[in-house]
């Protein structure tokens, strides 16, 4: 059932509900100058997590989350495909397993592709970069590497056009930092398999995994000072403390807590 509630989609209400909102259309962070309103001291911090089916990016998204909240940070915690309410409904068609889809033909990987980009389009402009605009800490489950790697790497479409689409539907939003998860794609499996519901992709063959873990490898290669990759076979709690060791210098100036929503009228 195409479903997305708006429970799913907590942090989008949080901004949209912001009625200081507007529709950004430029590629920097630090929004529109207007008289007797001073430019904020620096804008938010993106950070996303990336890796194969089971790697641990979830857990750790949330488990990041809730530690920079207790130390008094303002935090959106959000994911790829989805994020908004338009954009979960999109997930729901792209990871329903091929039987619960409207009609029995496979995705092509152009329709695949389009669908994520449409997806990412009304993320990033309607949740992503206004909640950075406001000094927020976005931590984002999958972005725009998965794109390369998945569609990339695991369905051979062109890398070059894919990055270009990329940077049209982020208007050139790339994140300050990013962990990939890296694990043998078996192991990443096997505990997804213990999971209530595969996925679409879940059930991909091996091979392509394969694929999609070569992709993010390769990328981690080419983007040495954004990516930093993690051996997702240490134990949750010694992953848990390196990324909070990689995030703490990036938190100096960053809003303490969220700011008021006001209206105007009051
Ligand atoms: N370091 C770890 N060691 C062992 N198991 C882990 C570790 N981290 C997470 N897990 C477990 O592995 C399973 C998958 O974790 P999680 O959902 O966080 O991965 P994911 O990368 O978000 O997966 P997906 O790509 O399918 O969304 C969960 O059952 C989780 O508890
Ligand atoms: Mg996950």
């Amino acid at each position: 059932m195409l479903q997305a509630t708006l429970e799913d989609c907590n942090p989008f209400v949080e901004i949209f509900n912001d009625l200081d909102y507007h529709i950004p259309v430029v590629s920097t962070y630090s929004g529109p100058k207007r008289p007797g309103r001073a430019k904020p001291k620096r804008s938010g911090l993106f950070i996303t997590f990336e890796g194969i089916e089971g790697s641990g990016k979830t857990s750790q998204c949330h488990h990041l989350a809730t530690t920079l909240r207790e130390h008094g940070y303002w935090v959106i915690e959000t994911r790829e495909p989805g994020g908004t309410p338009w954009a979960e409904q999109i997930r729901t068609l792209l990871l329903s397993p091929q039987n619960q889809l409207p009609s029995p033909e496979p995705l092509t990987p152009e329709t695949e592709t389009c669908l994520i980009l449409a997806s990412r389009s009304h993320h990033v402009t309607h949740l992503v970069t206004p909640a950075l605009a406001r000094g927020a800490i976005v931590l984002c489950d999958r972005f725009s590497d998965s794109t390369l790697a998945y569609q990339g790497y695991g369905r051979g479409l062109d890398l070059t056009r894919l990055r270009q689409m990329n940077r049209w539907v982020t208007h050139g939003l790339t994140p300050h930092l990013t962990f990939l998860f890296d694990l043998p794609v078996r192991q990443g499996l096997a505990r997804r398999r213990t999971a209530a519901q595969q996925n679409r992709l879940d059930r991909e063959p091996l091979a392509f995994h394969q694929r999609v873990r070569r992709g993010f490898r390769a990328l981690a290669m080419h983007h040495r000072r954004r990516i930093v990759s993690i051996d997702a076979r240490s134990t949750f709690e010694a992953i848990a403390q390196q990324i909070f060791h990689t995030v703490s210098p990036l938190l100096e100036g960053l809003t303490q807590h969220p700011p008021s929503f006001e209206s105007p009228d009051r």
